[in-house]
């Protein structure tokens, strides 16, 4: 009998050896996820990269490890192809010597580049730590929160988004204009709430030279880090002709930010009244307990014509099994890190990572931010950015 055209597609279903395959696969990509976590930690990755070819003793006596574990560490990464072993030619001891190539020296080492995946692991790595706190939220609700995830979770989470912010933000900003000329009028008032260590601050800090900008984190430690990373960092000074938009940090005057750019240790939900043009939300209105709290409070912090920019994963408008990689992933991240951090205090909206449009929207509006609108992707790669007005 011949299908007719409108009986719906027959699904094929996976056989068990698929099924099975893709469990080992999974096997395999958590040993490598496990090993990079040890490369990276252990300062195996960061040695390769600055002393070139390396024996497994030296590579030891480099990062004061023990020879034995370096040596069985660098075999997995050479037989999982992360490695090169080079040359023919032993060392004087005999053993083989070991480098990174040109690619894994990015990936694995470049803070600056966006392909720069080492963190990734220690996300995944902070999560194992809490398993057991994690299997019985599972069994109780409640979480694991922010803070004891601790600080895997947290640099993980500031040394991967470090190069979006620094180098694909402010041009990404630049194509959203009547946002871009706002940020760029002097005097512009700025707030980054859930700023974590404070890179997209000091990104909008940069790319805006006329602007006063706060960046609020309830996680003391991160905002440690911010404060270092301020105290570090060389901005434009404030252009007093009038703000001349991005500045290209090489041809304009530098000085300490620190009039400029401020950090508190403060939750968002208490943001001063009538104060900021934009608040911005990197990537944590999903982890919030309270969105539509927070919300509130940064509407309320809004002076006349302001507006909130959240920017959050750019996952699927609706639930559409079978996932791409990114859905994957973020579901990856909500049952192990953000519903977990979300759930562990209450009450809670227990959101999770995958905050589909139709979700923000609607915390939007019970926030008193009634115009609500998807921002023109402008080179936004993995996120997806929104412009909430009240
Ligand atoms: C996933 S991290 C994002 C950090 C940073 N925005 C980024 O994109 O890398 C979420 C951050 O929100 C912070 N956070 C959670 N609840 C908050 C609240 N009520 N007020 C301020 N910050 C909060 C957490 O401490 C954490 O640093």
């Amino acid at each position: 009998m011949s299908a007719h055209p409108d009986d719906p597609v027959p699904v094929r279903r996976p056989t068990a050896e698929e099924v099975a395959d893709r469990v080992l696969q999974a096997a395999l990509g958590t040993t490598d996820l496990l090993a990079i976590y040890l490369g990276d930690r252990l300062g195996f990755y960061q040695s390769l990269a600055t002393h070139g070819p390396t024996s497994a003793g030296d590579l030891a006596e480099r990062t004061q490890t023990h020879p034995r574990y370096v040596r069985e560490w660098l075999e997995q990464q050479a037989i999982t192809g992360f490695v090169e072993v080079t040359g023919p030619e032993p060392t004087p001891q005999g053993e083989r010597r070991f480098a990174l190539s040109d690619a894994a020296r990015e990936v694995f080492t470049d803070t600056q580049s966006l392909s720069y995946l080492a963190p990734l692991a220690r996300t995944f790595a902070a999560s194992m730590q809490q398993l057991p706190g994690i299997l019985e939220a599972y069994r109780r609700g409640g979480g694991v929160s922010w803070s004891q995830l601790g600080p895997d979770a947290r640099e993980s989470q500031a040394d991967l988004n470090r190069p979006w912010f620094t180098h694909a933000l402010p041009a990404a900003l630049a194509g959203v204009p009547s946002l871009d000329s706002t940020l760029r009028r002097p005097g512009a008032r700025v707030a980054d709430i859930g700023c974590g260590a404070g890179w997209s601050t000091l990104a909008l800090a940069a790319a805006y030279p006329g602007a006063t900008i706060h960046g609020y984190d309830v996680d003391a430690p991160s905002v440690a880090l911010a404060q270092a990373n301020l105290a570090r960092a060389s901005l434009p000074t404030a252009d007093p002709a009038g703000a001349a938009g991005p500045t290209d940090p090489t041809t304009h005057p530098v000085a300490p930010a620190g009039d400029r750019v401020q950090f508190a240790v403060a939750d968002a939900a208490g943001l001063p009244a009538d104060t900021y043009d934009v608040v911005f939300a990197f990537e944590c209105i999903h982890d919030l307990s309270e969105p539509v709290t927070v919300l509130s409070a940064a509407r309320q912090s809004l002076r006349a014509c302001g507006s909130v920019i959240v920017m959050d994963e750019a996952v699927a408008p609706t639930f559409a099994p079978p996932g791409d990689d990114v859905e994957r992933l973020m579901y990856g991240y909500s049952l192990l890190v953000c519903l977990p951090d979300g759930m562990s205090r209450t009450p809670s909206e227990a959101t999770g990572t995958v905050m589909r449009p139709e979700t923000l929207r609607r915390y939007a509006q019970r926030a008193g931010l009634s115009r609500f609108e998807v921002l023109e992707d402008a080179g936004f790669g993995l996120w997806r950015f929104y412009r909430l007005f009240p």
